[in-house]
């Protein structure tokens, strides 16, 4: 990966690809993405059973493909053969759950960077760093960096991988406060954190960028540009976009 800790975010990052256009953490999502405009997307990363670490956002198969049960408990060979755009275009497709290694290989060809969020079935998390740390350590053509509301993983991360760029994320306050998220990341070097939509206020931004942090939005609704507009004025970096037809072009 490119040594990179001080990377200039762009304000916007596609989510899972871009999850309301195509469905959500395929080659297909990826691809889009870099074709309207993007040049950075966020994916979901987790190992299966055979440690191939696979794009998926659930720990089970059922929402997004035509599988079911949990994706540890197959091997990749399996799990490809399931169809992973049915549930988005409402008929059989030949989309399938693609390798992290796929992906990489996508970025390299469309100048494309990416923010793997590490995202492991529970007790295989430290597994899962591994695997992805083995196959992003010496990538040096893009930007990557990594992010995860895991604190195992994190941990996990910053010790095998000290020198990569990385991200605490938060859905809420309820385990960690603000000044929780502010200590861990400087305590594990950690230059960007993550926040729900719903914690972001004007003091709280302006609290952890008093820190030197970069500071990311996600929704889990599409956010609009009134909403983008109200978050960059006050000092938030980037946001993961669903949709960002009606962004591109204004940020
Ligand atoms: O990293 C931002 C976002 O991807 C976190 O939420 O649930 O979509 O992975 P989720
Ligand atoms: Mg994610």
């Amino acid at each position: 990966m490119k040594q990179n800790k001080t990377l200039k975010l762009p304000k916007l990052i596609g989510h899972r690809g871009v999850k309301d256009l195509c469905p959500e953490n395929t080659l297909e999502s990826v691809a889009r993405a870099f074709e309207i405009g993007l040049n950075f997307v966020e994916i979901d990363v987790k190992i299966s059973k055979d440690k191939v670490p696979i794009l998926l956002h659930d720990d089970t198969l059922n929402r997004t493909t035509s599988g079911s049960g949990l994706a540890i408990d197959y091997c990749y060979e399996k799990i490809k053969k399931f169809d992973a755009g049915k549930f988005f275009y409402k008929q059989n497709t030949n989309i399938f759950v693609p390798k992290l290694e796929d992906i990489l290989s996508l970025c390299t060809n469309n100048n494309g960077n990416l923010n793997i969020e590490l995202k492991p079935n529970k007790n295989f998390e430290k597994e899962n760093v591994y695997q992805i740390y083995k196959i992003t350590k010496n990538i040096n053509q893009i930007d990557i960096f990594f992010s995860s509301f895991d604190m195992i993983s994190i941990l996990e991360i910053s010790k095998l991988f000290p020198q990569s760029l990385r991200s605490f994320l938060l859905d809420d306050f309820k385990e960690y406060n603000v000044d929780d998220l502010i200590n861990i990341s400087i305590n594990h070097d950690l230059k960007i954190c993550g926040l729900n939509i719903d914690l972001v206020t004007t003091d709280i931004i302006k609290k952890i960028k008093e820190s030197n942090m970069a500071i990311t939005v996600y929704s889990n609704k599409n956010i609009n540009t009134s909403s983008a507009n109200d978050i960059f004025s006050i000092g938030v970096d980037s946001i993961f976009v669903d949709n960002p037809l009606d962004l591109l072009g204004k940020f």
